[in-house]
C-alpha cells in the first residue's frame, strides 16, 4: 500500500480513544504509545513483508532492524518481540525459514531484545516481520511532529535501498552494491537513538516506505513550519545513482512521488534520477533527527564517533512557505 492508502481506509471510522493513549493510529507516527504509569508507557509497533534480497539470514536480521526501527525513532529502547511468519511450506524448503529465523535472532540478541513468541501461517508468498513492545519515560516521547523554525535535520543512513533491490531483482546490481545496501538495511537504529537521547530533539521519524521527501512532509504536521532540504548534501548508497538513471524505479517510489509531490516546490530544478532517490521506498532506513541549529554539530559529530559514519545534516526548518517542502 501506498502514502494515503490507510487513512482512506480508516477515514470516517470511529478510532480508539483512551486518556492512557499518548500517540494513537491517526497521528501517522512510527510507533503507539500507551502509559502505564506516569513514569512508564509501551511502545508498540508491528512491521512485516517480502522478501527484498535473496540470502535467508539477511532478510531475517533487515526484517528485524526495520521493525525495531520504530521503536528507536520515538526515543524508546525496544524489550520483546514477537515473530510473524507466512510461509509457503509446500514450495520451499523448511531450511529457508530457519534461516531467516536465525537472521532475525542474531539481531534481536544484538539489540538485546527477547523474542517472547509468534505465530505462523501457510501462504503463497514468504513473509517475515515482527511485533516489537518497547518501554519510555511519557515526558520523553519523541514524535514526527515539533520540528521547530531553525532546527536543522540530520538523516543517519544513506538512501538508495528501494532502487538497488530493484536493480537486484532485474539482475543489473553488482555484487558489491548489493552488499553494501544489506549491510545498511541490517544496522540497527540504536546507536542513533542512543545519541540522540543525549541532545534536546524536537522531532524525530524513520525514512521508510514514503522515502525521504515523503517523511519529510510528514514531519510538516498541520503545516505551521516549512522545510528546506540541501539536495546535495544527502547520502547516497552507492550504485543507487546508476540504477536510477537506468530507469531502475520501484512502484512505490513512483507512488510517493505521485502523491507527495504537489507539497514540495523546486523538484524542476533537480535531475529526474536524483527526485527519484529523495522518494525511494526505503527498507530500514535511517532516522531523521530534528534538532536546534546550535546543537547540530555537536549532534553530528556524537553520531560519527558512535559509529553512525553517513550521517550528514541534511534539511534546515523555515517560516516560510508554511507546510511545503523546498529543494535547493
Ligand atoms: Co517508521
Ligand atoms: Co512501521
Ligand atoms: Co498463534
Amino acid at each position: 500500500m501506498g502514502p494515503g492508502d490507510l487513512d482512506r481506509a480508516l477515514c470516517g471510522l470511529p478510532l480508539m480513544d483512551h486518556p492512557n493513549l499518548l500517540v494513537g493510529i491517526e497521528q501517522v507516527d512510527d510507533a503507539g504509545v500507551y502509559k502505564l504509569m506516569d513514569e512508564v508507557a509501551l511502545v508498540q509497533t508491528v512491521d512485516f513483508f517480502t522478501p527484498i534480497v535473496d540470502d535467508p539470514y539477511a532478510f531475517g536480521q533487515i526484517a528485524t532492524a526495520n521493525a525495531l526501527s520504530d521503536i528507536y525513532a520515538m526515543g524508546g529502547t525496544p524489550i520483546t518481540a514477537l515473530n510473524l511468519v507466512a510461509f509457503p511450506i509446500k514450495n520451499l524448503d523448511i531450511e529457508v525459514l530457519r534461516d531467516i529465523l536465525r537472521g532475525g535472532l542474531d539481531k534481536m540478541r544484538e539489540a538485546e531484545v527477547v523474542l517472547v513468541g509468534g505465530h505462523s501461517i501457510e501462504d503463497q508468498e514468504l513473509k517475515y516481520g515482527l511485533a516489537v513492545t518497547g518501554l519510555i519515560r511519557p515526558d520523553e516521547v519523541i514524535t514526527n511532529i515539533g520540528a521547530k523554525v531553525g532546527d536543522r535535520i540530520i538523516i543517519t543512513k544513506p538512501l538508495g535501498t528501494g532502487i538497488i533491490n530493484t536493480a537486484q531483482k532485474g539482475g543489473v546490481a553488482s555484487a558489491e552494491v548489493v552488499q553494501r545496501a544489506v549491510e545498511v538495511m541490517a544496522t540497527l537504529n540504536r546507536k542513533a537513538a542512543e545519541v540522540m537521547r543525549d541532545f534536546q530533539v524536537h522531532a524525530c521519524t524513520d525514512v521508510t516506505g514514503f522515502g525521504l521527501l515523503g517523511h519529510l512532509c510528514e514531519m510538516l504536521g498541520e503545516g505551521e513550519i516549512g522545510i528546506k532540504v540541501y539536495t546535495d548534501t544527502v547520502p547516497v548508497l552507492p550504485g543507487a545513482e546508476e540504477y536510477a538513471r537506468m530507469g531502475l524505479v520501484p512502484g512505490g517510489t513512483h507512488r510517493n512521488k505521485e502523491f507527495y509531490v504537489p507539497k514540495v516546490d523546486g523538484t524542476k530544478d533537480v535531475p529526474p534520477y536524483l527526485l527519484d532517490i529523495l522518494f525511494d521506498a526505503q527498507t530500514s532506513g535511517g532516522l531523521l533527527i530534528s534538532a536546534r541549529s546550535r546543537d547540530i554539530e555537536e549532534l553530528l559529530n556524537s553520531l560519527r564517533e558512535a559509529g553512525v559514519k553517513d550521517a550528514s545534516i541534511i534539511a534546515e526548518v523555515v517560516a516560510e512557505p508554511e507546510g511545503r517542502l523546498q529543494l535547493v
